[in-house]
């Protein structure tokens, strides 16, 4: 199975994301993830072909003219950003530890460790993954907090309470659980196994989850480079390759986000589409008015209308509406969301 022998290269693409979304020098929009810098290490040092990666090395203002960086950096600024929120929720509400699933360059055990003071956390992943974060954290950190536990375990392989029960792990105890980029890489029978599992946690538990559409899963099994514009292909083919090795294999279908964690005895709290107007205003906006990374995103968003509009130029006034209509309703359908789910009593 490919992926399991060799380090997560998706861990370290999202890490460069979040490490240069923390240069930022507005904090009212950077990422608070302060440590992915110090985790990754020399960018030289790291696999020269995952995304983002090479843009660790120049300068700040100019990685963020890249429409490839700019949109991964937003988006891994909302994320941080409403994790890190729901994780301090989740402490002032009691959550006694912290269970963090694909816990790839995760830093919050490291990060914060006021707030997770006297709490136990588990960072679960791949043993090779594990290893790797071990290591960085060793070289970067001076070592590990008393308080943290790693379990390497592949949740494909293995089921979740087994891999923990090696651990002393008590699913009694009102826990936050981290689920940040991983339920597009599970299967999806282990990934309800799973959901299942942390719904028999103690009431008031919660549990963190961002998720791709089924849309979305179907159209990157679709995606034909050859007819991508030569200069939109490198990007595109950069994540192609990446995820080669770390196939993306769960959607969910849209908007059945509720019905899905029902099914499985879990609540959903709160749902946030990343990149829509709620999550920009909350998380991207600064004090003037003005979003992060915002001048390469208007310039990929004009380039995005001009390609439609030479794609509908030539049809006739009937069918270029119903293109429009089918391509507004794909964009619909290519949602990315977040969401909170809650072990009720
Ligand atoms: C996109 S990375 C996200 C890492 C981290 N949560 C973050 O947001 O920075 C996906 C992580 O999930 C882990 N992962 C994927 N499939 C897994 C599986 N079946 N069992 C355990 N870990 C898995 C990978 O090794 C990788 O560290």
């Amino acid at each position: 199975m490919p992926g399991q022998d060799t380090i997560s290269k998706t861990a370290i693409w999202v890490a460069a994301a979040r490490a240069i979304g923390a240069r930022e020098p507005d904090p009212a929009v950077r990422n608070p993830d302060r440590l992915a810098g110090a985790l990754l290490g020399d960018p030289a040092q790291l696999e020269g072909d995952i995304p983002i990666v090479e843009f660790l090395a120049g300068s700040y203002a100019a990685a963020m003219q890249e429409i490839e960086v700019a949109g991964t950096v937003r988006a891994m600024t909302e994320r941080t950003r409403f994790i890190d929120q729901a994780l301090q929720r989740a402490v002032a509400d009691g959550a006694v530890q912290c269970l963090i699933l694909g816990a790839g360059l995760d830093s919050r055990a490291y990060r914060c460790t006021e707030l997770l003071a006297g709490r136990r956390v588990y960072e679960v992943d791949r043993p090779v993954t594990s290893e790797f974060k071990q290591g960085r954290v060793a070289a970067a950190l001076g070592g590990a907090p008393a308080n943290l536990t790693y379990v390497a375990a592949d949740l494909q392989h293995e089921t979740l309470p087994d891999a923990l029960a090696r651990h002393g792990y008590d699913p009694a105890r009102r826990t936050f659980v981290l689920m940040e980029g991983l339920t597009m890489y599970v299967q999806e029978q282990p990934l309800r196994d799973t959901f299942r599992f942390l719904a028999t946690h103690a009431p008031g538990s919660s549990i963190v989850f961002d998720f791709a559409t089924r849309a979305m899963i179907d159209g990157l099994g679709k995606v034909d480079l050859t007819k991508v514009p030569p200069a939109n292909r490198p990007p595109i083919e950069r994540f192609m390759n990446m995820i080669r090795h770390e196939p993306w294999v769960f959607g969910m279908p849209l908007d059945g986000e509720h019905e899905f964690l029902a099914g499985l005895g879990l609540q959903l709290r709160e749902l946030l589409t990343v990149g829509s107007e709620e999550s920009v205003r909350r998380y991207l906006t600064r004090a003037d008015g003005t979003t992060l990374g915002a001048e390469a995103q208007a310039r990929a968003e004009a380039l995005r209308r001009l390609v439609q509009e030479r794609m509908v130029a030539t049809m006739e006034p009937a069918q270029r509406e119903m293109a429009e209509t089918a391509m507004r309703e794909q964009a619909r359908q290519n949602a990315y969301r977040i969401a909170e789910a809650v072990v009720g009593s």
